[in-house]
């Protein structure tokens, strides 16, 4: 949510800033701005709208500059406007500022400012940081005024300064919200995350919370707030450059979808051994006695990671034997939750700095609880404040309706299951069949990914409808939820997503002739039951499509259209049966015109609660 980068060394400041803010523009893209200092002086320039617009703002002058800083926003406080737009300045026009996260008490920072004669230009909580800054530097004293207003503030932020009169340097901070620093050849860069840095180097620190970095062409200095010098480790990203690439691929999210046969392989190399049948997960070795012994295992996690850990739910009831529950962390948080020694809290987190996961993460670890991570992001904010855990390994996911993360977090969901119910009950024979049958998996995904096209052809007569229900039952009730917030995300059409038996407790009264119905019929033990779901459906006009098993003959002559996926057992389905729907909701947005990889509203990273 709202992307960082600064700059420093000895090329073009504006050319890296501005290609960094296009790599982090998934994280927020309704303005963008960019400060440098040139000839002793700040030059800024601010857009409305897409990077693009800001580049073709960006003049010549901007040129010979090789320090800045600069900023995509989505907007908390105050509309997308360029006024609202970072950087911020303060009074005197000589600090400049970008900030990620939220002020909480700007309110009574700006009237205290106010009351000092200070004026205001923007409705953002940010300004009042830049102002409050400024307030207290005198001239010399940039690195101590940043100390001093942050020790002012409440809330959170990723922040990133620049001052006239201090061209040789760029002050970063953080609280909350991410901050990199990327070490190149006597050129530094700051950024909210690693795709802003990789083109120029794979040599990153991590700041903490609480932490500040004053960073010249020459080195960088990390520090606490009070002050005290701290030493960072310096880490190796592996992220790839092109795998933040579109590669040929029309939109970052039909890449993320067809990469999964192989991301789901990533996910599971090296842990799952056939020949020995066995599963080894590093990131949770040195607590697996804790794990197993565990009496309740609780999943915390917002968006699709929730719905991962639905599925979880199912998969670690029936393989482990563990009472389990999924809670969405924004509630789980706030209801003083009972949470004892044998409890888990597992959190489920793409990017690993979903702010409300990481809260509701927090607040179980502090009454208590062991606290493991499944996350994407390597060294991010979750993956660091766990005890465990177990790293997806599915590359970056740029597109902002998340994909291959899901498949991802299913998967590793779906080992950490097996593993611990291996070492509670579940016999040799049937936890090898069961990792015989998740090594299938990849090259089963492949086959209903060549189904693109018809999935297409159905999307062609579908696309104008605007209200869909998704119904699945048992371990697709999940893919279900998913299928919907997936069209719901990108295509803006009004889709509900629930078990297929409580259809009948009131949303069936929405089913009219021609809403889309689809179903997530595949042979499991519930089919009977989802053919009588059908049944009531089709009774009342609605258009039915199914994600059916392959050769399921039955479904296919009652429904109006059927995708197929391959025979897998029944808790792997959700890694199957949720590819034909992310297929779906692309090609319904794509033909609706919608903005595929940046819909409107959402932002990928959500730092703010
Ligand atoms: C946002 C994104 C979703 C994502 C959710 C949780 O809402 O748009 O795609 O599922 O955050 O994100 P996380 O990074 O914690 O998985």
């Amino acid at each position: 949510m709202c992307g960082i980068v600064g700059y420093i060394g000895s090329k073009t400041a504006s050319g890296i800033l501005l290609e960094g803010l296009k790599r982090l523009e998934y994280r927020g893209y309704d303005s963008a701005g960019l400060a440098i200092i040139n000839d002793g002086g700040l030059v800024i320039e601010k857009a409305v709208g897409r990077i693009l617009n800001l580049e073709k703002k960006v003049g010549p002058i901007f040129g010979s500059a090789t320090v800045g800083i600069a900023h995509t926003r989505w907007a908390t406080h105050g509309a997308p406007t360029e006024t609202n737009a970072h950087p911020h300045l303060d009074h005197s026009g000589k600090i400049a500022l970008v900030h990620n996260g939220i002020i909480e008490n700007y309110a009574s920072l700006r009237k205290y400012l106010e009351a000092q004669g200070v004026g205001f230009e923007s409705e953002t909580d940010t300004e009042v940081l830049a102002k409050l800054i400024g307030h207290f530097y005198t001239g010399d004293n940039l690195e101590q005024a940043v100390r001093s207003a942050l020790s002012e503030v409440q809330g959170t932020y990723g922040i990133a300064v620049i001052c006239a009169d201090q061209p040789d340097r760029i002050i970063a901070a953080r609280k909350g919200s991410p901050l990199i620093v990327g070490i190149g050849k006597n050129e530094y860069i700051v950024a909210s995350d690693a795709s802003a840095i990789i083109e120029h180097t794979n040599q990153v620190i991590y700041l903490s919370d609480g932490e500040m970095a004053i960073v010249s062409r020459e080195g960088f200095r990390t520090i606490t707030l009070d002050a005290v010098p701290v030493t960072k480790d310096v880490q190796q990203v592996e992220w790839k450059l092109e795998q933040i690439e579109l590669g040929g691929f029309e939109h970052f999210m039909l890449k993320e979808i067809f990469e999964q046969p192989e991301s789901v392989r990533m996910c599971m190399r090296g842990r799952v051994n056939l020949r020995e049948g066995t599963i080894h997960l590093g990131g949770i070795a040195n607590y697996a006695r804790e794990l197993t012994r565990a009496h309740r295992f609780v999943f915390t996690a917002c968006g699709t990671a929730w719905h991962a850990g639905l599925v979880g739910e199912y998969l670690f009831e029936d393989l482990a034997r563990i009472p389990t529950e999924t809670e969405y962390a924004s509630e789980f948080r706030y209801r003083n939750p009972v949470l004892d020694d044998g409890t888990v809290i597992c959190a489920i987190s793409q990017s690993g700095e979903t702010a409300d996961t990481l809260a509701a993460l927090r607040e179980a670890r502090d009454k208590g609880a062991l606290g493991i991570g499944i996350v994407n992001t390597v060294g991010s904010t979750i993956a660091r404040e766990t005890d465990a855990g177990v790293y997806l390994h599915v590359g970056p996911e740029i597109g902002v309706a998340s994909t291959k993360a899901f498949t991802g977090q299913v998967t590793v969901l779906a080992m950490l299951a097996a593993f611990l119910g291996r070492r509670k009950h579940l016999s040799p024979a049937n936890f090898q069949n069961f990792i015989c049958a998740l090594d299938q998996i990849p090259g089963q995904i492949e086959k209903v990914l060549e189904q693109s096209g018809e999935i297409r052809r159905v999307a062609e007569k579908l696309a104008g409808r605007e209200n869909w229900l998704y119904l699945g039952r048992g371990y697709n009730y999940p893919v279900a939820l998913e299928g919907a917030l997936k069209i719901k995300e990108i295509s803006y059409v009004h889709a509900e997503g629930m078990p297929a038996a409580e259809m009948k407790h009131g949303p069936i009264a929405l089913v009219n002739k021609g809403m889309p119905a689809v179903f997530i019929a595949t042979h499991s033990s519930q089919y009977d039951k989802i053919l009588g779901n059908i049944e009531e459906v089709k009774a009342r006009g609605a258009t039915t499509v199914a994600v059916i098993t392959e050769g399921d003959s039955e479904i296919c002559r009652q429904c109006d259209f059927c995708f197929t996926v391959p025979k897998t057992i029944e808790p792997l389905e959700p890694l199957l049966t949720i590819i034909p729907l992310q297929l779906l909701a692309y090609h319904v947005a794509v033909l609706r015109g919608c903005n595929i990889d940046k819909p409107r509203n959402l932002a990928k990273s959500v730092t703010v609660e």
